[in-house]
């Protein structure tokens, strides 16, 4: 199997059941331009991310790493009215450029952007009652993924969903050889962290499940929050 298999299958898949949205399209387009890295979920990561988000019924959304607002433009196009997405960046300029993707989208007043390290925006969200989230979408920098979930739970109720894209980077989270070609061993370490504490969670249910596709070969992680918190 080779990437460019995974890649024609993923077209395939997508050109059938993954209409353009021109928003959708245009915040990959403006992304690119600012020289934003092309580290979005895939468009059928995307729908997966959206028809989720959709089952769950959720109407409150929390989102850690925006980049450019690509994974916050399909979770966001799942609420009802009156749903509400929290997405968190750290980076200034990946916040400019998802601020004005997301308003293009029309999402201006369903989706609220704040700005900072998502390790003091959380305590935050806390500190303001805000939440429970119905869904969360842990996407931000890998490091930290053991800290991002403690947080989650903080600000789920049982019955929420915590989703944590790139758990599998290629295979490196089994082998100590592989270092992740982006994250280097911190990110590994963190996701590997991440597993531990969610096996040893007694309010969540897990699984994780591998992935192939246009963005290779990695994995996302299902958390069912099991118990109040
Ligand atoms: N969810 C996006 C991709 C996110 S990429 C999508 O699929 O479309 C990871 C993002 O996390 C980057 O934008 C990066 O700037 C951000 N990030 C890195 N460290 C962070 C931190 N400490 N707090 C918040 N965001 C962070
Ligand atoms: C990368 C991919 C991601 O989906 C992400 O959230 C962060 C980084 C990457 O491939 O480097
Ligand atoms: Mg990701």
């Amino acid at each position: 199997m080779s990437q460019e298999q995974w890649t024609a299958v993923d077209r395939y898949i997508t050109d059938l059941l993954v209409p353009h949205d021109p928003a959708l399209d245009e915040a990959v387009q403006a992304s690119t331009e600012a020289g934003l890295p092309p580290i979005a979920v895939s468009p059928n990561q995307g729908k997966l991310l959206q028809l989720i988000a959709r089952v769950q019924g959720a109407h409150t959304i929390l989102e850690l790493g925006t980049l450019g607002g690509y994974s916050t433009i399909w979770l966001a196009r799942a609420l009802p009215p009156g749903g509400r997405v929290i997405t968190l960046e750290a980076n200034p300029q990946y916040s400019e450029v998802a601020r004005a993707n997301i308003a293009n989208a029309g999402l201006a007043d369903v989706v609220e952007l704040r700005e900072g390290p998502a390790l003091e925006t959380l305590p935050q969200l806390v500190a303001e009652e805000q939440g429970p989230f119905d869904l969360i979408f842990i996407d931000a920098d890998k490091q930290n993924n053991p800290g991002y979930f403690e947080w989650a739970l903080k600000l789920a109720r049982c019955g929420s969903l915590i989703i944590t894209d790139n758990v599998v980077r290629g295979g490196a989270i089994v082998d100590s050889t592989v270092e992740d070609p982006h994250h280097g061993t911190a990110g590994i370490e963190g996701i590997r962290r991440f597993f531990e504490m969610v096996a040893a969670e007694p309010r969540v249910s897990a699984t994780a499940m591998q992935t192939v596709g246009s963005k290779g070969y990695d994995g996302f992680a299902l958390a069912l929050v099991i118990a109040d918190q």
